[in-house]
């Protein structure tokens, strides 16, 4: 058995974000905006409101914007002060709370996802950790608990690692981790195998892994000893089904919604229904939406 303490998330955040150039030229592809927030901020939060409070940033170069993003502004904040601002001021210091500790670790080449999740290792320890792709912007259902915290409920639970999934297309599965078993509930699956993107016709399932884990530190030595997978990179997901041989996996079909933030559509599809949902924006922005005469705007 684990021990059941969560308290550090990793975030690979050392990708080049080429599906989003010329955006990401000169800013990492975490700090893409939906609405007023950049994505490593939906994930930072969630991975607070799981109650993980250590922070563990992979990072590479030019990403130096994600690191001030999550320290003081002094500058900004004594102006704020200054102008009486107090709203936007305890806003932009909402963005680290006291209780939360950072700490970033460079990941020195581009070697794959297992790669990354191994340069924390040293910060990880002998803990179990949950690891957060920015690019995965995951909202809980509407009232109800954040994925990860719903993962976290799960892992307490069991005591062993925990994977988010969703039902993915059969022609989707190229773009996924996909994971096979035996379901344990209508949410939970004790996984058998699990095969980083394999074409439909060698899919185990249609279950996609979302950008959301909870491992327990024995992966680390399984990710060591990985070869090079697909892409040529280190993969999290060979080292999760090599760990499959010593320690039981779960897959869990958590409550709420993915949205791809990696892809153009994707992006497109969170700024709107975030907007929609934002306190400020929301009421005139569907309006503007109600009101919107596509047909009159011509299609490329
Ligand atoms: C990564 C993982 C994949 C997972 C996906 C979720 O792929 O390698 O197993 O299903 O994230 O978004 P990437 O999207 O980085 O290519």
């Amino acid at each position: 058995m684990q021990k059941l303490t969560l308290n550090k998330a990793v975030f690979p955040v050392a990708g080049l974000g080429t599906r989003f150039l010329p955006a990401t030229k000169a800013q990492p592809k975490e700090m893409l905006p939906v609405v007023d927030k950049p994505l490593i901020q939906y994930a930072v939060e969630e991975a607070y409101s799981a109650g993980i409070r250590n922070m563990i940033f992979v990072t590479g170069r030019s990403k130096r914007a994600i690191e001030d993003h999550f320290d003081t502004a002094y500058e900004l904040e004594s102006e704020l002060e200054k102008s009486g601002k107090q709203a936007l001021l305890a806003l932009v210091r909402s963005i680290q709370p006291e209780d939360m500790n950072i700490a970033f670790v460079r990941q020195p080449r581009s070697m794959g996802l297992g790669h990354a999740v191994l340069c924390a290792e040293h910060l990880v320890g002998n803990e179990a950790f949950a690891v957060l792709l920015a690019d995965d912007l995951m909202v809980g259902a509407q009232g109800g608990p954040s994925v990860l915290a719903q993962m976290a409920e799960q892992f307490r639970e069991l005591g062993q690692s925990v994977l988010a999934v969703q039902e993915v297309p059969l022609e989707h599965t190229r773009r996924y981790g996909i994971a096979a078993g035996e379901m344990v509930n209508p949410r939970l699956m004790n996984i058998h195998n699990i095969v980083e993107k394999p074409a439909p016709e060698a899919a185990p399932s249609r279950m996609g892994v979302a950008g959301r884990y909870i491992l327990t530190p024995a992966i680390f030595e399984h990710i060591r000893h990985q070869a090079r997978g697909v892409g040529g990179e280190i993969q999290l997901t060979d080292g999760i089904s090599s760990l499959l041989a010593d320690e039981r996996v779960y897959a869990f079909q958590y409550k709420g919604k993915r949205y791809d933030c990696g892809s153009k559509e994707g992006f497109l599809e969170a700024t709107v229904e975030l907007a929609l949902q934002h306190p400020e924006v929301g009421t005139n922005f569907r309006h503007y939406l109600e009101n919107l005469q596509l047909a009159l705007i011509s299609a490329a």
